[in-house]
């Protein structure tokens, strides 16, 4: 047993409600929730201020290892992404990081760099952490794994309603492109691809309302032995 709880891996692709449903699973439980794609983007934002380029895994690997990450406790459940003592926030939701995280999200030299922090960031348990690769390959030997989906049209159609609650404008065609596209670039990578882990527990939240999500999985919390 690790010394805080189990790890529960949640992966699935853009815009299905991971962190949402993650955090509030987090909140339940009391446990910390850690989005890992924040730590790419965060690799990513800072690749983007130095001039580094997309595409050398190797300077980018260099770059994040002359970092000091850190991950503390933020208002919620949440843990903060911090480089150099600087607490990222605004910066992770640009668009242009948003891009350039799916782009630097292909490399292995920077996947293995992540893998290793994210796994020192979760082995001691207690933790939700949300990706798109955590059950197949950052924390296999995560006590419970979930795969949580929804059709593209009803990722699309959520995000729409997000941002008209927002007052922000929101074109319906554009963010469904964007989501296949996105879909296509997670799963078709060579390197860890989104894949669902066969010990995952698939969750269809095309027609689940959220609430029902959090409570099938913290049902399976009590039934994968967690505390
Ligand atoms: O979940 P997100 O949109 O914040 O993730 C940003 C990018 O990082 C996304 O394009 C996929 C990539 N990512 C990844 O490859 N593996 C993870 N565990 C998390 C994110």
């Amino acid at each position: 047993m690790r010394a805080n709880g189990i790890v529960i891996a949640i992966d699935g692709p853009a815009g299905v409600g991971k962190s949402t449903v993650g955090k509030l699973v987090a909140s339940r439980l009391g446990y910390r929730f850690i989005s890992t794609g924040k730590m790419y983007r965060a690799l990513a934002w800072k690749a983007l201020e130095a001039g580094v380029s997309l595409e050398d895994d190797a300077a980018l690997v260099a770059l994040a290892r002359a970092l000091k990450w850190e991950f503390p406790k933020g208002a919620g459940p949440e843990a903060d992404v911090a480089i150099d003592g600087r607490r990222l926030e605004r910066e992770l939701v640009d668009e242009r990081t948003g891009r350039a995280s799916s782009a630097i999200a292909k490399l292995p030299g920077v996947r293995l760099f992540m893998k290793d922090m994210q796994r020192q960031a979760g082995l001691e348990g207690g933790v939700v952490m949300e990706g798109r690769d955590i059950g197949t390959n950052v924390f296999p030997d995560a006590e419970l794994k979930v795969y949580l989906d929804a059709s593209p049209k009803a990722r699309a159609e959520r995000r729409v309603a997000q941002l008209k609650a927002q007052g922000l404008p929101a074109d319906y065609d554009e963010i469904l492109d964007f989501i296949v596209k996105r879909d296509a670039q997670d799963s078709g990578r060579a390197v860890n691809p989104l894949r669902k882990a066969d010990d995952a527990l698939y969750l269809d939240s095309t027609s689940m309302p959220r609430d029902q999500v959090v409570a099938s999985i913290v049902d399976m919390f009590g039934k994968a032995g967690g505390k």
